[in-house]
């Protein structure tokens, strides 16, 4: 008997547009999941750019209005791919029709928005899920693992660094994530956003935050858009102009945690030479890990109950069958990809939808998330420190 098919709208084709096709093609060639993925229909905006990402993923058909991918009854799950601003009234008309709905984080552009997108799908009963992609790679799910077993003992510390570079330079333009409308804030939702997810499910739920932020270019080149009348194609120019930026460059917060432990977390995308470097460190009682996303299949791991004279850091090299999801994968040693964590994000997602669980992370982790989020801006603003009063 052939396995039960699941019909996928996705709704954006750029960056994640792209990680998630290919996740929708390479689940099923790596783990075994009663349902298969259809790639059925993509969306964006435009036809032409579209068009060529629909064949270049592909996909079966595409659509420029979204509501279209929401409306149709042979659509089982919507995928959102569109920046923040977008997130919150797809996912809400998704709920609606009854589809499961997987959106990229952060949930949305405000605390707001995300209770109104848990109320939606908790109202019309559907599932849920959240693409922090990161806790879905086999290093990580060893940190967890050696934290669930009491490795680390008593947890002390957490200190999260997300740190990039691409807008370093003053005429870099005023792309969407520069712009609070669009992208809800800067550094901090964006890159924040998977450290708190982090802290959560490694080190527990915050407590209180105190932060401090600053944007260092204040204004940036517009960028105006304009049909390519030879290739059809919308491509966008640099103006003369320049417009503000309103999101914050970088922000750094300290936070408590319910369970005692504290930690420091830092995202900036004004680091020379750190690309995307997620790196945090976990101390413990009786030891400590330590984690890099530039070196996503390593772990370092410490522990106080090894001989004195062989005492130090190890380099785990998670990629043995023992590790999750690495049994999924290639033979011990052969590493994996950041594509990758979207492959096992897709394969839990499809498993829990097969076993009729929730899947997680699902929109109450983002709400979490965007709690945390909103404090730390609010704890800016006022100066001062700020707690968490969780409402879910
Ligand atoms: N999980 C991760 O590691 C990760 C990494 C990067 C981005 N993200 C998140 O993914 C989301 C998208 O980021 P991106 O880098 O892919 O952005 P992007 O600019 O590369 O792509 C956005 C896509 O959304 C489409 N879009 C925008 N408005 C639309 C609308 N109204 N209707 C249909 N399509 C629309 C655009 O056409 C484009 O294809 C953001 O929430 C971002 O924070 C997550």
């Amino acid at each position: 008997m052939g396995k039960k098919q699941i019909n996928i709208g996705l709704i954006g084709y750029k960056f994640m547009g792209k990680a998630h096709s290919h996740a929708y093609k390479d689940v099923s060639l790596f783990f075994d999941i009663p349902i298969v993925p259809v790639m059925k229909v993509i969306c964006g905006r435009h036809d032409v750019p579209l068009s060529i990402a629909q064949e270049k993923f592909g996909w079966q058909e595409r659509i420029t209005d979204w509501k279209k991918i929401i409306s149709r009854s042979d659509i089982d799950l919507v995928d959102i791919t569109t920046p923040p601003d977008e997130h919150k009234d797809i996912a809400v008309e998704a709920a609606k029709e009854g589809k499961i709905v997987f959106c990229e984080k952060p949930l949305a552009n405000s605390l707001k928005e995300g209770y109104e997108m848990l109320e939606a799908v908790e109202k019309y009963k559907v599932k849920h899920a959240i693409c922090f992609n990161y806790r879905k790679l086999p290093a990580v799910g060893l940190a967890k693992k050696l934290i669930e077993q009491g490795k680390l003992g008593k947890i002390y510390h957490m200190r999260a660094v997300y740190l990039q570079d691409w807008i370093l330079d003053p005429e870099f333009p005023l792309v969407w994530r520069l712009q609070r409308k669009i992208a809800g804030s800067g550094a901090h939702g964006d890159l924040n956003a998977h450290l708190i997810d982090m802290a959560r499910y490694l080190v527990g739920e915050f407590s209180e935050v105190v932060g401090v932020s600053e944007t260092f270019v204040k204004e940036r080149p517009l960028l105006i858009e304009k049909n390519d009348l030879n290739t059809g194609l919308v491509v966008t120019e640099k103006s003369d102009k320049k417009g503000k930026v309103d999101v914050d460059d970088a922000t750094i917060f300290l936070a408590r945690f319910e369970n005692g432990a504290i930690g420091s977390f830092e995202a900036t995308r004004f680091a020379p030479g750190r690309k995307n470097g997620q790196r945090w460190e976990i101390n413990g009682s009786k030891g400590s890990i330590v984690f890099n996303l530039e070196r996503l299949n390593e772990l370092e791991y410490y522990s106080v109950d090894d001989p004195a004279c062989v005492q130090g850091f190890r380099t785990i090299i998670a990629t043995d069958a023992s590790h999750p999801y690495a049994a999924n994968w290639w033979p011990a040693g052969h590493i994996i990809g950041y594509g990758e964590s979207f492959v096992n994000m897709v394969a839990d997602l499809l498993n829990s939808i097969a076993n009729h669980q929730m899947p997680s992370p699902n929109f109450v982790d983002g709400v979490k998330c965007q709690e945390v989020l909103e404090a730390v801006e609010k704890s800016i603003k006022q100066g001062k420190w700020i707690k968490i009063m969780s409402k879910i």
